[in-house]
């Protein structure tokens, strides 16, 4: 709910179990008042402290009231250069080159439903949602600034956007815009970030926050390995279940910043957008920019709620039909299998050996276009390889039909192998600077997504190809950093928009795709999970969560994921053990137990396993397909913490508390192991609950005290305890 109190300028946003407001003071200037648990309301501007600091300069129509300024004052969003030290949210350049920001609260607009963003990915939905509008200017630079609010009551949801209109009669620089920017007026605060690289993605790391700025990035052009373009301010004590936690989540691709500073008040300052660095877009009299959207989870229970209610919001308000809440299929993809190094007769091979195992796709990963035998050619060149797929696809995907799956096919339509045809025709659709040697990341280049001809080339290209064959499914990689950003077809003064622009034109093209082939499942990889946003999201259901398929690796990357994202997200799969990325031995059981929690597939030849283990499969698949929904819509729990604890161990519930799925992975073999009871979540503590169909169990014990766990032995061993609870008749 939207409480506009005009009289007084203060407004309110009301979610199920949190509160948010502002409110424009007496010099126009918009104050952020509270965000928290939920209050009452009622004008809150009585939280604020005033205070006379020195070196805090005061705006010049507050005179002589020393005790104003912007230095120490939290602001919905931040000024540049005029006496707010802090980081600032948006900075204009105009002719005469200054590089300030100065925003004025000027009015606003309330309105039912959700706003939507034209060429960005942003939540989506109905009457459920309300929306506020603010709007702010900056009267020297006669620029006009739009702060977008979007509230869903129920998810305790904010989604903020930022629109910045040029009104003058010159052209403006717009250095910075920042998505969101959050004060704090307190200093006890966590910062959460989720670090990692290239198969190892997305570890949690915690920290106090200390004065001084703490800042996570990516300048690579997508949103990386190697930052997450989501981050959590929480209480020191904050833990799964309790304490007070603010999850904030850019929807976007590209470069990104969250940074928090904490000043010398003990406050804090988040700020997430598109990071600064390289980034300047120019704006001519009555042009507009749109930042990104960001969205803000606050919950005043601890992490667990937070992530349980971003989940439900990526599954029902950012996924998009058809895939929203709906069933994706078990895949099998050859990668791992194969490489490079395949036939249409071995790939049928490959497939033959996983019918019959509940099996719904075959994938037909990298290798099949072009002069792609290895990684050093080909990219750009989507047309198929007739030496190895004789017939082409219209050959090959009736015979994978035949054995009663789906067919996919991989893609990395971002890149061009400078052995290729295509480069050899268009050598300038590649970022890079004439006259400067271009660095390769996995021996190629950059395809410049910012152009329209590069965009339509590949995209007839692509429809070429799922034209020619009924194709249900789409891998989308991208395999390299972004490094030479430069457009031929940009003026010197405009190189600052290529990253921002390639990302649009990312997203261009994923929309065409979804119009065009509305039925057509697209999951997104970069390496795994260099790209793992909900940007991505909006257009691509399910994203390959790392290239790293060991089970033991995998549930940290999982965990780390599973503080923003929905298992439903998760691209994961059973492969070979010994893992080829680092050797461990898991079992069969446990490398299912891992994959389960994900999308569920198999990345390895299953004609090769005995008989015994092809039953263990078949028992895997059909236990996820009976359990779908609980695995992928539940409501999730962490029940440990894979880097401290000696287990993994998580949840997925029924809303209703009446059925629960518990997954467990031990650590290494211990001799004299402790006894260990896990204490479970999400039940209802007045009902008995089965365990795999045995027992006699009640809610508040399972919860309170705890389910004893066996004596393992062996290496990472698994369980999985379906809970069902016992009618009572
Ligand atoms: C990187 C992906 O993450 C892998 O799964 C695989 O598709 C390779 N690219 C293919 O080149």
């Amino acid at each position: 709910m939207i409480i506009l109190d005009q009289e007084n300028r203060v407004f309110t946003l009301h979610t199920q179990n949190t509160t948010y407001q502002m409110k424009a003071d007496r010099h126009s200037i918009l104050l952020h008042t509270y965000y928290g648990p939920r209050l009452r309301g009622g004008d809150l501007s009585c939280l604020i402290q005033y205070a006379d600091r020195g070196f805090s300069p005061n705006p010049n129509e507050a005179g002589d009231e020393r005790d104003y300024s912007l230095d120490t004052l939290p602001q919905e969003y931040s000024s540049c250069g005029v006496g707010d030290f802090r980081l600032p949210s948006v900075e204009f350049e105009p002719e005469d080159g200054s590089r300030l920001a100065d925003l004025r609260y000027e009015g606003c607009e309330l309105r039912r439903g959700k706003y939507g963003l034209e060429g960005l990915p942003a939540f989506w939905g109905g009457d459920e949602w309300e929306t506020l509008v603010i709007r702010m200017r900056d009267a020297a630079a006669k620029m006009l600034v739009e702060l977008y609010y979007g509230v869903l009551e129920e998810r305790d949801l904010i989604t903020r956007a930022v629109r910045v209109v040029n009104q003058g009669t010159g052209t403006v620089r717009l250095r910075r815009c920042a998505s969101l920017c959050l004060d704090f007026q307190r200093g006890d605060l966590d910062l959460i970030t989720f670090d990692g690289c290239h198969t190892m993605e997305r570890c949690p790391s915690r920290a106090p926050l200390r004065p001084g700025i703490q800042c996570v990035n990516s300048v690579r052009g997508a949103s990386s390995h190697h930052h997450n373009p989501f981050v959590i301010l929480c209480e020191h004590g904050a833990n799964e279940d309790y304490g007070l936690c603010y999850g904030a989540m850019l929807v976007y691709s590209g470069n990104f910043q969250a940074a928090a500073e904490r000043t010398w008040l003990e406050n804090n300052r988040l700020v997430l957008g598109i990071d600064p660095c390289n980034f300047c877009f120019t704006l001519a009299p009555g042009e507009a920019f749109t930042a990104p959207e960001a969205a803000l989870v606050c919950s005043p229970a601890g992490l667990g709620r937070m992530s349980r209610q971003f989940h439900r919001s990526l599954r029902e308000n950012l996924i998009r039909d058809p895939f929203q809440g709906k069933r994706r299929p078990v895949l099998m993809n050859n990668w791992e299998a194969t490489y490079f190094d395949f036939t249409a007769d071995r790939l049928v091979e490959i497939a033959g050996g996983a019918a019959g195992l509940g099996i719904d796709l075959f994938v037909m990963d990298d290798g099949w276009f072009g002069s792609r035998d290895t990684d050093l050619s080909g990219l750009g060149d989507w047309e198929v390889n007739q030496e190895k797929l004789p017939g082409g696809l219209e050959a090959l995907v009736p015979r994978i039909r035949a054995l009663g799956m789906d067919f996919g096919l991989w893609l990395e339509p971002e890149m061009v192998s400078e052995n290729s045809r295509l480069y050899r025709e268009h050598p300038d659709w590649a970022l890079g600077v004439p006259g400067r040697p271009r660095a390769r990341g996995r021996s190629q280049l950059v395809l410049d997504f910012s152009r329209r001809e590069v965009r339509d080339y590949i995209y007839k290209a692509i429809r070429n190809i799922l034209d020619s064959a009924g194709i249900t499914y789409i891998k989308w990689d991208m395999n390299r950093s972004l490094s030479d950003v430069w457009s031929a077809a940009l003026p010197a003064d405009r190189q600052g928009e290529v990253c921002h622009r390639y990302v649009l034109g990312v997203y261009d093209l994923l929309e065409r795709l979804r119009r065009d082939y509305p039925r057509l499942l697209i999951e997104s990889c970069s390496g795994g999970g260099g790209r793992f946003d909900a940007g991505m999201l909006y257009y691509t259901p399910q994203i390959w969560c790392s290239d790293n398929t060991d089970a033991v690796d995998r549930l940290r990357i999982q965990y780390g994921t599973s503080f923003c994202y929905p298992v439903s997200a998760v691209g994961a799969h059973v492969s070979v053990s010994p893992n080829e990325q680092n050797g461990r031995v898991t079992s069969l059981e446990t490398r299912g137990t891992a994959a389960m929690s994900g999308t569920f597939g198999f990345e390895m030849d299953l004609g090769r396993c005995t008989p015994e283990e092809r039953a263990v499969i078949r028992r895997q698949t059909a236990f996820f397909k009976e359990h779908y929904d609980l695995i992928q819509n539940g409501d999730y729990y962490r029940l440990s913490d894979p880097f401290a604890d000696p287990y993994a161990a998580w949840e997925q519930a029924a809303p209703d508390g009446r059925e629960a799925l518990v997954s467990l992975v031990a650590g290494p073999a211990q001799a004299a192991a402790p006894f260990r009871r896990l204490r479970l979540r999400g039940l209802d503590p007045a009902l008995r609950y089965t365990v795999n169909g045995q027992g006699d169990y009640p809610g508040d014990v399972l919860m309170e005290a705890g389910y004893p766990l066996p004596m393992f032995q062996g290496d990472y061993q698994s369980l999985q305890l379906y809970l069902s609870a016992v009618s009572e008749d």
